[in-house]
Formats: C-alpha cells, sequence, structure tokens
C-alpha cells in the first residue's frame, strides 16, 4: 500500500498544503513544534479514522478555522483510492473513493499502517492499558468482526458497570446474568483472535529482536494463559470467571475480569521484561514487535503496509537505527526527525523540510 499525496487544509497548524510522497523513505524534517507529526497524525487519521493523542476530534481543525480536511490519494493491491475526513467541531464526514462511509468499521482496511513512536516503543514498560491498545488498534486493521466485537463489548461494559454502582443489589443480582451472556459472546471473540494474532506476532517479534540484537538478546512473547479452546468454550470458561467474581465486582464497583483486563508477557533471555529489563532492552523489544506486527499486514492483507515512524531514531542508538533503516528499506515509510542525516538514510530517501505548517526548500 502507497500514499501518494496528501492534501491537509486547516489541519493542526496547517492551512493548506499539499504532500508528494515517495515509495520509499519519505523524511518529514524540520525544528521542534513545526508540523512534523501533524503530518504524520493525519496520515494515520485517515487508515484507522483514530487519533494518535487526542480524544476529541475538534483538536485536529486549525485554531480560528471552522473545518478541517484532509485527503489522501492511495494505491492499494485493488487499485487507487482516496479517502477523504472533514472534520467540524467534533462531527465528521468521511468519504472512501467519494462515497459517504457511515462508520469507522468501513474506513479500515483500505489504507493499513503501523505507527512507530518513542510512545510505542514503550510498550512493554507501559502499563497493559497500553499493550490492549495495541492490538486493539492492530487488530481492527484487518478484522471488521473484531473491532465490532470490541465496540460491543466496551458498550455493554460500561452498562454492566453502571449496573455495579447500583444499591439494589437484588435487582444487580438478576441483571448481572443477563449481560453476562451478551458480553461473553463478544468477549470470546476478542480473547481468540488476540490469541491468533498473537501466535502469528510472536515468531516474527522473536526473529526481529535477534536481527535487532545481532543474536545477542532472545525475546519471547507469551499471550495470556487463561484461556484454552474454541470460542464456545472461551465463553463457557469466561462465564464462569464472571460468576465467581460477582461479590468482589459488587464490593469495587467495576468488572473485574475480561478481555479488558487481559495482557501480554515479555521475557528477554528468559527473564520476565517488563520487571527487569533495561529502557533500551525493553525498547528493542518493542521496535520488534512493531515490525513484527508489519509482517503479519503483509500475511493478512498480501501487502505490506504504511510505515509511519515518528521521532523514533532519537530513542534508538546508532547501531539499532541502522539496523531499523536496513529493515524497512523498500517499504513506504513516513518518518519524522529534526535532522535528515545522510549518512543514516542515504541519498534515496525523499526529503521534506517542514517550517511553522509549510513544506520548504531543502537547505543546501
Ligand atoms: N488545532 C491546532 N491549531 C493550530 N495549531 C496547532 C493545532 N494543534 C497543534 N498545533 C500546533 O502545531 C505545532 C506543531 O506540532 P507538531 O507536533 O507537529 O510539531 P513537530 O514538528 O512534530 O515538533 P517536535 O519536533 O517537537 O515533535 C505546535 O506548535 C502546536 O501548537
Ligand atoms: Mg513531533
Amino acid at each position: 500500500m502507497q500514499i501518494k499525496k496528501l492534501f491537509l487544509q486547516n489541519f493542526r497548524n496547517y492551512e493548506e498544503e499539499t504532500f508528494t510522497f515517495s515509495e520509499g523513505l519519505n523524511i518529514l524534517f524540520g525544528k521542534n513544534a513545526q508540523g512534523k507529526t501533524n503530518c504524520a497524525e493525519a496520515v494515520f487519521y485517515l487508515c484507522t479514522g483514530a487519533s494518535l493523542r487526542i480524544r476529541h476530534d475538534k483538536q485536529l481543525v486549525r485554531i480560528g478555522a471552522e473545518a478541517a480536511k484532509i485527503t489522501a490519494e492511495a494505491q492499494n493491491r485493488y487499485g487507487k483510492v482516496t479517502i477523504e475526513a472533514v472534520i467540524i467541531e467534533n462531527k465528521r464526514e468521511l468519504k472512501v473513493n467519494g462515497s459517504k462511509i457511515g462508520k469507522n468499521a468501513d474506513l479500515l482496511g483500505h489504507i493499513n499502517s503501523v505507527f512507530f513512536s518513542p510512545g510505542e516503543l514503550r510498550l512493554i514498560q507501559d502499563g497493559p492499558d497500553e499493550r490492549r491498545r495495541f492490538m486493539n488498534i492492530s487488530i481492527s486493521q484487518t478484522s471488521a468482526a473484531y473491532y465490532t466485537a470490541l465496540l460491543r463489548y466496551n458498550k455493554i461494559l460500561d452498562q454492566r458497570n453502571a449496573l455495579l454502582k447500583n444499591h439494589d443489589v437484588s435487582l444487580i443480582l438478576d441483571t448481572l446474568p443477563v449481560w453476562d451472556e451478551q458480553l461473553c459472546r463478544y468477549a470470546a471473540t476478542i480473547v481468540k483472535k488476540r490469541a491468533e494474532f498473537l501466535e502469528k506476532l510472536a515468531p516474527y517479534a522473536e526473529k526481529m529482536h535477534a536481527f535487532l540484537t545481532d543474536g545477542a538478546e532472545e525475546l519471547k512473547v507469551a499471550p495470556d494463559k487463561k484461556y484454552s479452546g474454541d470460542e464456545s468454550e472461551i465463553s463457557k470458561t469466561l462465564q464462569k470467571r464472571f460468576e465467581n467474581n460477582y461479590e468482589k465486582d459488587l464490593r469495587l464497583g467495576f468488572t473485574t475480569v475480561g478481555p479488558h483486563r487481559d495482557d501480554i508477557d515479555f521475557f528477554i533471555n528468559g527473564i520476565d521484561a517488563k520487571a527487569y529489563a533495561s529502557q533500551g532492552q525493553t525498547r528493542t523489544a518493542a521496535l520488534s514487535v512493531k515490525l513484527a506486527e508489519v509482517e503479519i499486514f503483509k500475511d493478512l492483507s498480501g501487502e505490506y503496509p504504511v510505515l509511519i515512524l515518528d521521532d523514533v531514531m532519537s530513542e534508538l542508538d546508532l547501531p539499532r537505527r541502522k539496523k531499523l533503516v536496513e529493515r524497512i528499506s523498500g517499504l513506504q515509510t513516513i518518518l519524522t526527525c529534526t535532522h535528515a542525516e545522510r549518512a543514516l538514510y542515504g541519498k534515496d530517501a525523499k526529503k521534506i523540510r517542514i517550517e511553522k505548517g509549510k513544506i520548504r526548500p531543502e537547505k543546501a
């Protein structure tokens, strides 16, 4: 998949600008606070309908402007795709090839992207929320069933949590089994898809980690071991687990078990990475996981996703930077940094200098 052109109008600090990307490495460079991440964010938004940094779309609209518009002209293996988003206040309208789409699920899969940032490289150091978010975004891009199950699960979960805060215990105990039956169905889909995803991800991540560390370290990625069997067995296991936790859930006022509490385990050279690995080690392992995600997209959709690398080079030492550049060569990449070092990125990279929300000629 490739993005040929990106048009931004009143998006973040851009008034109006058109980017033309090459098929390989595109380097957006410039001083701090000029609009590099904003451009990367626009690409990710058109791929996933999700913003990287915010909850409210309103923040994406240039301060003082009424509406933001972003358009991408892209190519996937089925042909040309144009994706357009218009954001007014917190409302947005999305169009794919000129036709309005009703729900976000219909946007997913047209252009897949994998986003790397310093935050993403904290995947292993950070809490389980971030690891679930990683799985949710990644799996949703290639599985509409997962995305839909996740939306429904979260909706019922909110209702269940609201119910648990009620003071009428007998009402709660009468109602919970009704909620839980539905909850378990969606939960089982989520659990199963995550397990399949991690099963595919693990060998790639382990190989990438060996590559990045020149074989010095061995990474192991392990899914949550609480479940086994097919979806109906998982659903039954979950049903029992929900029942066993009624008392605890009532006491605490929220749902204490389920896929919204699951996690991924990482081991480096046999040792629990979350607890014991150094920062550099966990960042490298996270990078391995992200590079593995790229391979999974390739396997599932038949083509490589667009890579968005926001400010990640500054997080890695020189040998790892070189390895990363080597690994991504040939894949369309949009990379932001403050200095487009030729020694690192090579002469073929397309350099785009950004200053105050505008593309500027590259300085000699
Ligand atoms: N809705 C908005 N309207 C106007 N300006 C905005 C809006 N949202 C963000 N900005 C501004 O855009 C500027 C550039 O932000 P961006 O995150 O893209 O910087 P950057 O080039 O990635 O810098 P850094 O190197 O520090 O990461 C910031 O100064 C920010 O205040
Ligand atoms: Mg930035």
